[in-house]
């Protein structure tokens, strides 16, 4: 079932497209990745479906209706500002965002206390807000996202600011909430997170899709790159590739850049080179990453390794 449905979507501000002809579907139990550089539109396309601002033009569906504030119930973000009220105490934020969502205030306490104690602050919880960690606080949001066990759960850059070992809880919550049916979308300039997690991912460059699909078919945006250390010239590899000499690797050997041509696989080449002598002491592929995919779709620009 869609969760959330985009179509044609378009948001102007001024003279800034923002969202330039965005469509997209995002399914019950999915995991999103929401990806583009420093402002692609991902920012504002969420805030779109969460309607604390209004499309130029285009529809969202989300959660079977038009975006609305009372859906807030069902729904779960983390806001790319950070920000809670000092003066409160990690478990009373809970609970009062909670009990905005319209949640029970004991149901929102037991839960909001499961939380905490896996994201390894259950000791906190009595801590002011203010008291804590950038890290600690961030958790205790990402906390009130949860506490509604949302039916969609969108997250605007969660993973920025946390250490190595909060990330890997934030994973976990986030295949947690996947597992229990969510529809999950996040943006992250760390393909790392993307490429763990995705089920589906889209690229956004300046307000435009530029692709949308599996991470394996995101892959297939790109040759595999292949580096051969051979004694011969490659050169020879005329037909079934073009090689391109890069450094030598000592005793008259040198390292090949390959390139397939259309349709030739791998392993032919190698076929190719056992079949004319051709001797090879290395024989590496790599095929490309979500960050090389990125980087050739979207441009450099907003990508971190
Ligand atoms: N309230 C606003 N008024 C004017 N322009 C805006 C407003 N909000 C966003 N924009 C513009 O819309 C574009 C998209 O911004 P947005 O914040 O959605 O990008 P983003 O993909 O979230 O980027 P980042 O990765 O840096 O968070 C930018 O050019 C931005 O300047
Ligand atoms: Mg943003």
């Amino acid at each position: 079932m869609a969760v959330l449905e985009v179509d044609r979507l378009v948001k102007r501000f001024g003279d800034v497209l923002a969202v330039d002809d965005l469509s997209f579907t995002v399914r019950e139990g999915e995991i999103f990745g929401f990806l583009g550089g420093n402002g692609a539109g991902k920012t504002t396309t969420l805030r779109m479906v969460l309607d604390i601002i209004r499309p130029t033009s285009g529809t969202i569906t989300v959660l079977g209706g038009s975006p609305d504030r009372r859906q807030a119930a069902a729904i779960g973000f983390l806001p790319e500002e950070r920000g809670l009220y000092s003066g409160m105490s990690a478990i009373e934020t809970i609970v009062y965002f909670g009990r905005l969502k319209n949640m029970d205030a004991g149901l929102a306490r037991s839960r909001g206390m499961d939380l905490l104690t896996r994201f390894d602050l259950a000791d906190r919880a009595k801590s002011d807000i203010g008291d804590m960690s950038k890290g600690m606080a961030q958790k205790v949001q990402l906390a009130t996202a949860l506490v509604n066990d949302p039916e969609l759960l969108m997250l605007d850059e969660p993973f920025s600011g946390l250490d190595p070992v909060n990330q890997g809880l934030l994973e976990n919550e986030i295949l947690r909430a996947s597992e229990r049916g969510a529809a999950v979308i996040f943006s992250t300039h760390v393909m790392q997170h993307a490429e763990r997690l995705c089920d589906r991912l889209l690229l956004l460059r300046k307000g435009r899709k530029r692709f949308e699909g599996t991470l394996d078919e995101a892959r297939a945006q790109l040759p595999i790159s292949l580096t051969a250390v051979a004694k011969s010239d490659l050169s020879s590899l005329r037909g079934v590739a073009r090689a391109d000499a890069g450094e030598p690797a000592g005793d008259g050997w040198r390292e090949w850049k390959v390139a397939l041509e259309p349709g030739v696989s791998p392993a032919s080449v190698l076929e190719h080179c056992t079949a004319n002598g051709i001797g090879l002491r290395r024989w590496d592929e790599r095929r490309a990453t979500l960050h090389d995919i990125f980087v050739e779709l979207v441009g450099g620009e907003g990508v971190q390794r």
